[in-house]
């Protein structure tokens, strides 16, 4: 079994009130060896935010061990946290040390707790209480010493009025809770996100960091990113591998995103103002080519994806608007990731 190490980027970056509250938050915990709960939404952090933790502890430098406890099945989850010795079951054919085992002296982040079967929830509860494992199959009690952090993208409090979750287990693990917000509910990170990760993926292509255009950021703030920072991080990471015009214009963006974000055709008007710097020069052929892939992309939208639907709505040839949606690089970008990404590749 390979032990997760603590990735080189575990950086969290926000500046929203939500977020100065999350990072008061880690502040006061400091060096605290109590259980910790992060509850949030896919992609809104969990995992870094316990590397975070770890990092930040007297715990540093022993392991930081992540376990998605949604990856295993019934059976295997025992085995794969507490271990088992050898002939435990079939299969078994060496021992194998638990990740509870494997994180001595550090950290280990119990990621989906909420996925966890009830069956499983009461050998949790009594590691927990007694600090102690027994692997499968053995009959020694191994005593371990490890700072516990869960992860749950559901309420445990809810699961527990639900009667699918032991009220018990949660107690010992709502020690210290930390609720991470989506990123709809703190939009004043965009930004910031977006700046930190197109810097680190350009970087990591040793490119400097591009101007990126007014329309970009627009539509950046415009989305609601349901698969939050992860979704940003992957948007980011695409305009660095795909964009080399040395602007990160509309064309250089994911268009399933771009539809997304723009419900409406842009208001030409506003789009061609100068938002911020009235001093510094515009490309005019920038400037329309951003209006143009923007309309577009709105066109797009609501044809479901229909180029010949789009293209009545632009009042363009078909075959123009083919041209045109390859001109502004969103055909060529349009991965097949979302179903109305495949509907506009298909029509
Ligand atoms: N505030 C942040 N600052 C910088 N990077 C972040 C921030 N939040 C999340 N990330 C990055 O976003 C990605 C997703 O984060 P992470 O894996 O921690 O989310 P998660 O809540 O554990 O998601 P899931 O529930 O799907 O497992 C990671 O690459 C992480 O480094
Ligand atoms: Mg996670």
């Amino acid at each position: 079994m390979t032990t997760p190490q603590i990735s080189m980027d575990s950086v969290v970056v926000g500046r929203s009130a939500r977020m100065r509250a999350v990072f008061e938050f880690l502040r006061v915990i400091g060096n605290s060896d109590s259980t910790v709960l992060v509850t949030g939404e896919s992609g809104t952090g969990k995992e870094v935010t316990a590397t975070l933790i770890h990092q930040n502890s007297r715990r540093r430098h022993h392991p930081f061990v992540a376990v998605s406890c949604a990856l295993f099945s019934e059976t295997l989850i025992e085995s794969e946290l507490f271990g088992h010795e050898r002939g435990a079951f079939t299969g078994a054919i060496k021992d194998r040390l638990g990740r509870f085992e494997l994180a001595e002296g550090g950290t280990i982040f119990l990621d989906d707790i909420d996925d966890v079967p009830l069956s499983m929830q009461v050998k949790l509860l009594r590691v927990l209480q007694n600090r102690t494992v027994e692997r499968l199959g053995g009959t020694r009690t191994v005593p371990v010493n490890v700072r516990v952090i869960a992860g749950s993208k559901r309420d445990l409090k809810q699961l527990v009025a639900e009667g699918k979750f032991r009220e018990d287990l949660y107690y010992r693990l709502n020690v210290l809770p930390l609720t991470l917000p989506p990123l709809r509910e703190r939009r004043e990170d965009v930004p910031v996100l977006m700046d930190h990760f197109l810097s680190r993926y350009f970087k990591r292509r040793n490119e400097d960091i591009p101007a990126i255009s007014d329309a970009v950021r627009q539509a950046f703030l415009r989305y609601s990113w349901p698969g939050n920072v992860r979704e940003l991080e992957n948007a980011c990471e695409r305009i660095a591998q795909t964009c080399s015009c040395g602007t990160v214009r509309i064309g250089c963006m994911s268009a399933s995103i771009l539809f997304r974000a723009g419900s409406q055709p842009v208001d030409v008007a506003q789009a061609m103002t100068p938002a911020t710097d009235t001093t510094a020069p515009i490309s005019l052929d920038d400037r329309l080519r951003e209006v143009e892939a923007n309309l577009i992309g709105w066109a797009l939208k609501v044809s479901g994806g229909n180029k010949s639907r789009a293209a009545e709505l632009l009042q363009i040839k078909r075959s123009t608007l083919g041209d045109r949606i390859n001109r502004c690089g969103l055909g060529a970008l349009d991965k097949p990731e979302t179903p109305s990404a495949v509907a506009v590749h298909t029509a």
